[in-house]
């Protein structure tokens, strides 16, 4: 029986442990809490943080397991590198998993590699972030270099917004401070991809996102495939697979998100993960047949998944936008999930809890789920649904 060890038990890694005991695998799972969502699911549980490299290879080491793998969040993946290394499995290397963890690192790797990317400045202390200040180009973009889900990042126009929003941002970093870019404008897309070796990377989705826009820029919803044309969508794809290289993912999955900008497709970030945000969990099964939580899990094992893709549907999310307030009610859910197309409705928030201003993934109320012949087709279906869905904010 093969055994593989997913760092994280959250609600984010629950799609990865339960097709994990689906295929009959052996799943022990790390987290530093002991009623995460997950631990139930798994047969072994460590109870270790995600972020302690240490303690996540001393856990791999006990455990000796054939494949380790995370889903859908960055920093434990240095976790995944480490015990990959020390237990001389298939995976990505130590110092890939920092360039796809640490955006300072990331737009360097970009730049030595000549991928296409936004002007930027990099200040670890408060110290360099006054001397590069001077030199920032407006409008930018003002980021934590290792935070995710859209916290800490601010639009500034000048350069007293940058200085206000310095403490914003940086205060959302775990240690590493800010980059400062060149703010890009255009579409914005991510691409899922899964290499199977340095010259073998495979392209399964170009998702097209839905942000709030400024100044927060939080995910709203995405959509496969991209509509944006045969012509771009190969750009992007070229971009994609280069950025892949830059940081030197050879094997196991990758998302990598880049804005169309009038110059062609630019850099955001990557991860040397999956998607998030039901894309890679929902959207690439649902628009391709793929199922890319297994392909990761058999990249793990060191084996070759299938990635052929079995049809070409569209697929979209769509996050509710409720106004701020206290959650009063939420009814016609079952109505809505009759919609034809309809796959899933679910909510993150329950009745009385509050709805802020979102800043961050983590403030959404709930998403949809469709299915439909193409990509709008499958938009109009989640805007159907949210339409049906009662939600009364006060
Ligand atoms: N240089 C930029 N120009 C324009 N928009 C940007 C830029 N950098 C980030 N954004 C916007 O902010 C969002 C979050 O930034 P990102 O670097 O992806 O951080 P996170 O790790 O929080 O996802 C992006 O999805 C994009 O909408
Ligand atoms: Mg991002």
């Amino acid at each position: 029986m093969k055994k593989i060890l997913i760092i994280g038990a959250s609600i984010l890694q629950l799609p990865m442990i339960r097709r994990a005991k689906e295929l009959g695998f052996r799943v022990g799972v790390i987290d530093y809490n002991p009623e995460a969502i997950g631990v139930s699911y798994a047969d072994d549980f460590f109870e270790v943080s995600t972020m302690d490299v240490d303690g996540v290879v001393k856990a791999a080491r006990e455990y000796r397991p054939d494949g380790v793998a995370t889903l859908a969040t960055d920093m434990p993946m240095r976790g995944v590198a480490a015990a990959c290394e020390a237990l001389g499995l298939s995976g990505v290397s130590p110092e890939t998993a920092f360039m796809a963890t640490d955006k300072g690192a990331m737009i360097e790797a970009f730049e030595r590699a000549g991928v296409p990317h936004p002007q930027f400045k990099i200040a670890h202390t408060k110290e360099e972030f006054d001397r590069v200040k001077a030199d920032v180009v407006y409008p930018a973009i003002m980021k934590p270099t290792d935070q995710s889900g859209s916290r800490g990042v601010a639009l500034v126009n000048s350069l007293a917004e940058l200085e206000a929003s310095y403490d914003y941002s940086n205060g959302e970093s775990r240690g590493g401070g800010v980059v400062i870019e060149e703010f890009m404008s255009g579409p914005e897309v991510s691409v899922e991809i899964v290499a199977l070796s340095e010259n073998d990377i495979h392209i399964l989705a170009v998702t097209d996102k839905l942000t709030t826009g400024a100044p927060h820029f939080v995910e709203m919803g995405h959509s496969q495939p991209s509509r944006l044309g045969a012509e771009t969508v190969a750009a992007i794809e070229d971009v994609a697979k280069r950025a892949v290289k830059a940081v030197g993912i050879k094997r196991g999955p990758a998302h990598v998100e880049i804005i169309v900008t009038k110059d062609g497709p630019k850099l955001v970030e990557l991860g040397a993960r999956m998607g998030g945000d039901c894309i890679t969990t929902h959207l690439v099964p649902l628009s391709t047949g793929i199922d890319m939580v297994e392909a990761t899990m058999r990249c793990a094992f060191g084996e070759n998944p299938d990635l052929t893709p079995k049809f070409n549907k569209g697929a979209a999310v769509r996050y509710f936008d409720v106004p701020v307030g206290t959650i009063k009610s939420i009814a016609n859910v079952e109505e809505a999930k009759a919609i034809p197309g309809v796959r899933q409705i679910s909510f993150v928030k329950s009745v009385g809890e509050r709805m802020t201003e979102i800043h961050g993934s983590g403030d959404r109320l709930g998403f949809v789920i469709a299915q439909a012949e193409n990509a709008d087709e499958a938009i109009k279906v989640c805007e159907k649904a949210m339409a049906a869905v009662d939600v009364v904010v006060e």
